[in-house]
């Protein structure tokens, strides 16, 4: 028979040989909406990190840009009790699920890998919930981009548009040449992409900010508002037919192959790009939307962490929530992506010049106080208020005699209305 002590070192040996890798592989199941081209390739990363780290995928994607679809199926998950280890959850949403009670702290290992010092404040902010992190920072997407073809551009004697008056002019040569000017799919959030790129070069971003993040009356009812409303108006006679209900994947495409000249989208578009082979300054253009040089509205992609009732996946849950701010995910993450990684000590040499202008204009707008959120993507406001400012602008957009003035003064309505 063994002594104790035998038994012991048994017990000690086997733990050094096997636990380590049997008590750490878990299983994580992660909901996100990343299906498109460079987007899937993004998300793939993550996947394989996990695995090479013995953890196992479950992958829980929801198709629909913007996330909308992914949002509504999160909210019947978690309410029936049963939520996925992390959901791709961004800007005020993570207040939102933070105060329901659903979301678990990531202190731990907010500490020992030192995130507060290795990201922005403004990154930070919204990742905590009453002071702790409950939600980890993927990337840094710039929404004020303009991604053009040259080759359609030159056909039709135009140039990149620098302020929005300048945009119809061009529009109109790229029209009368056959093309379209502007490729665009007809969904809510597409819209609203469109819809404050407008508001941020007529507003600016003091009142910008004053719109969609105050939520000020004054400014959502006011004058200038209404030439937002009046612009965004002229936007519609520059899209096709075809555009209601076309994924934004699809419009972006029509820049790549020619049949459209440009695109007012995020740069998630550079990630499809990129999945072509698409090589920006001599393939394809980006440059800000037009008239929003030096500003830069900022959406940054998240994963919220939720509380799990079995304790055995927690260890592959910090594991996830460490290896998206690793250096070399952020790399190539971000490199498929479009975005910029989201810690500001990175070794940026592999990214091209968006991605470099991008990071230039992010550090500098900071500074300048054009550093503002993005109410198109859940940033700048809550659910609520950004769901009734979509529901104005798509109704607007949509009804050709629909009344610039009269859509301000239900803007401002509507706003109130989900406060
Ligand atoms: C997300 C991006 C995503 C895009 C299109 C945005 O709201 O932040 O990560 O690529 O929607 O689905």
């Amino acid at each position: 028979m063994m002594n104790n002590k035998h038994t012991l070192k048994i017990v000690t040996l086997a733990s050094s040989l096997v636990l380590p890798t049997i008590a750490v592989s878990g299983e994580v199941e992660v909901l996100h909406w990343w299906t498109a081209g460079g987007e899937a390739k993004s998300v793939a990363v993550l996947k394989d990190m996990m695995e090479q780290q013995g953890h196992s995928w479950k992958d829980f994607a929801v198709a629909g840009g913007g996330g909308e679809s992914a949002m509504t199926v999160l909210k019947t998950r978690a309410v029936s009790g049963n939520p996925p280890s992390a959901a791709q959850i961004k800007g005020h949403d993570i207040q939102e699920w933070g105060n329901l009670g659903f979301l678990t702290t990531l202190d731990d290992v907010a500490k020992k890998e030192k995130w507060d010092s290795i990201l922005p404040s403004v990154v930070t902010k919204v990742m905590k919930h009453k002071g702790d992190y409950v939600a980890v920072p993927v990337n840094v997407h710039r929404v004020n981009w303009l991604w053009a073809n040259p080759v359609v551009l030159e056909k039709s004697g135009a140039t990149v548009p620098t302020s929005m008056d300048d945009f119809f002019v061009q529009a109109e040569k790229i029209k009368k040449a056959g093309y379209i000017a502007l490729a665009h799919g007809g969904q809510p959030w597409q819209d609203a992409t469109i819809f404050e790129a407008v508001a941020l070069d007529v507003l600016g971003s003091k009142d910008y900010r004053k719109a969609f993040v105050d939520l000020n009356m004054t400014v959502l009812s006011g004058p200038k508002m209404v030439e937002v409303f009046t612009k965004f108006k002229r936007v519609h006679d520059y899209i096709d037919s075809n555009s209601p209900g076309r994924d934004w994947n699809v419009a972006t495409s029509m820049v790549i192959n020619g049949e459209a000249a440009m695109q007012i989208m995020g740069d998630w578009a550079k990630g499809e790009f990129t999945a072509a082979g698409k090589v920006p300054g001599t393939d394809y253009i980006c440059a800000p939307a037009p008239g929003t040089e030096g500003q830069f509205t900022f959406n940054i992609d998240s994963f919220a962490f939720f509380d799990l009732g079995d304790k055995s996946n927690e260890q592959a849950q910090k594991d996830l929530a460490r290896t998206i701010l690793t250096k070399d995910f952020q790399e190539i993450f971000n490199l498929n992506k479009g975005s910029i990684p989201v810690r500001l000590d990175m070794d940026m040499s592999k990214f091209d010049q968006c991605a470099l202008d991008s990071m230039a204009t992010f550090k500098s707008s900071a500074k300048s106080g054009d550093l503002v959120p993005s109410m198109a993507h859940g940033l700048s406001t809550t659910s609520y208020a950004q769901g009734a400012i979509y529901d104005v602008v798509t109704n607007f957009f949509n009804d050709k005699s629909a009344d610039p003035t009269k859509a301000a003064d239900k803007l401002a309505r509507a706003v109130k209305s989900a406060m």
